[in-house]
């Protein structure tokens, strides 16, 4: 047989079933397209996949199909779809899948679109045994949580069978070694194994997880080999997808404060699937990013801020309480500061927006200083319009900025102007009534007034 070959000659078909009602979700949408850390699960897994070096994806789906292939797609690995017509169990999803598993590939791996921890290094390692030549091997784990997972039974370091929560004996249920839904086949001999699943069970389902029995009837190599808990635990139900994501969150601050990013209260920051975090980074607590935001070397991003498709420079700062919507471009050493919204800007090198200013679909010049509530009017109704703010220019605060307006470098907008003409380079502009005094009007009025509330009041 060519299975002594080693892993990585090996080519290898991975069957992600994705069809399943996900009806312990009480969900409108398939479970498998809820999202972890902002990406929906199966695109973990899809990425799982890609990372183990895998050359193709059987991708077997059922509600929502279009949507599921759609958030499974990706650059680096070819996926063909099958469409699990009726809800018949996990056995009988794969072999949805039949015409790929029959063009004979040396691995087949079985990977469920609801287990989106998974990371390449268990797929991998369950490569290495097929390679070794074993027929079968399951990855398992240890829990305290057991509920709803298949036990995995062992004898003399076989896998013998995997036991179903709802078949399970009482003793068989005290086991804590749980099937983690993924399983690696010997290619040539899955659809065998898998013909030969029935449905005689507590669900009437076919099991995948029947293939183990059926193989050892066959003669074959059955094995089980351990991950840890944090890249199998499977969703379910919503309460699961939580502790999914507390999982994935712990996992990836955890890799970023290696990677020499610094975090106050990690566990208060929210990450997306693609937050990119430089080293010397420094993140306050109660930050969330949402997708798309990049932070280079020696950036802080202080307490309570929110950052979605924004980029951060060397040296910038953001926050306490700042808000970086999509488009938001920082130079190097901008700041800005508190209750500031950005949004579709380019904030130059050094400039400031310390205090409670929107600037959104603008561009601010380098060293710019923009005042307190400083607001860019972007848009008149219908239409969003551009402000553009040369370099070293100064607004002062309290002004409105009507866009589209430019804004020369070097030039000074008066406190509380609203500005709808340009200001040439240089130029000051006061946009704002003039200033009058009445000398004692003051209080003459608080007189007044004060006689009149006597004159009303009824103690005398
Ligand atoms: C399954 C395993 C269990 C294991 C657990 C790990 C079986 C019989 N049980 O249970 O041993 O401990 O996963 O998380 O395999 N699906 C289809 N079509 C179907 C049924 C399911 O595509 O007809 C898909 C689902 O979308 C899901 C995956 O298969 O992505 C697993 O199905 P699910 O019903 O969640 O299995 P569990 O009950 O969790
Ligand atoms: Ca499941």
């Amino acid at each position: 047989m060519s299975n002594t070959r080693t892993a990585e000659a090996r080519s290898c078909l991975a069957v992600v079933l994705a069809a399943g009602e996900s009806t312990r979700m009480k969900s409108s949408i398939s479970k498998v397209l809820h999202p972890v850390a902002g990406r929906a699960m199966i695109a973990h897994v899809m990425e799982a996949l890609a990372d183990a070096g895998i050359e193709a994806a059987a991708l077997v789906v059922g509600r929502d199909a279009d949507a599921v292939v759609a958030a499974a797609q990706r650059a680096d690995l070819p996926v063909s779809t099958h469409l699990q017509t009726q809800r018949l169990g996990t056995g009988h999803a794969v072999l949805a899948a039949r015409a790929a598993i029959a063009k004979g590939y040396d691995d087949v791996l079985v990977v469920f679109g609801d287990t989106p921890l998974i990371t390449a290094g268990p797929l991998k390692a369950a490569r290495e045994r097929l390679a070794a030549g074993d027929d079968v091997v399951v990855i398992g784990f240890h829990t305290d949580r057991p509920t709803g997972y298949g036990r995995l039974i062992i004898e003399n370091d076989a896998l013998l069978a995997i036991r179903e929560e709802k078949d399970a004996s009482e003793a068989e249920r005290a086991i804590t070694y749980c099937n983690g839904g993924l399983m690696a086949m010997n290619g040539r001999r899955a659809l065998d194994f898998l013909d030969a699943i029935g449905n005689a069970n507590a669900k009437g389902e076919y099991y995948l997880t029947d293939a183990v029995e059926v193989a050892r009837a066959a003669g074959a190599r059955t094995i089980a080999i351990e991950a840890p808990e944090t890249e199998l635990m499977g969703c379910n139900t919503r309460a699961e997808l939580a502790v999914i994501e507390a999982a994935w969150q712990a996992r990836r601050r955890h890799a970023l404060m290696i990677s020499g990013v610094s975090m106050i209260a990690p566990e208060t920051v929210f990450l997306s699937h693609d937050t990119q975090l430089a080293q010397d980074v420094l993140v306050e607590p109660n930050v969330v990013f949402g997708p798309g935001v990049t932070v280079e070397r020696d950036a802080v991003i202080h307490a309570f801020s929110h950052l979605e498709g924004a980029h951060v420079s060397a040296g910038a700062t953001v926050g306490p309480y700042a808000r970086l919507r999509p488009g938001a471009h920082l130079g190097e050493h901008a700041k800005v500061g508190n209750f500031c919204e950005i949004k579709k800007a380019e904030i130059g090198a050094g400039a400031k927006v310390n205090h409670l200013t929107y600037i959104g679909d603008a561009f601010v010049g380098a060293d710019t200083n923009i005042g307190a509530g400083t607001v860019t009017c972007n848009y008149d109704g219908v239409n969003k319009h551009i402000t553009r703010i040369g370099a070293k220019a100064f607004i002062g605060s309290n002004s409105s900025l009507v866009a589209p307006v430019t804004i020369g470098d070097g030039a000074l907008v008066a406190s509380g102007s609203v500005i709808t003409d340009d200001v040439p380079d240089d130029a000051a502009a006061f946009g704002r009534a003039r200033q009058t005094i009445k000398p004692g009007r003051a209080k003459l009025l608080r007189e007044r007034y004060l006689a009149e509330k006597a004159a009303k009041s009824p103690k005398g």
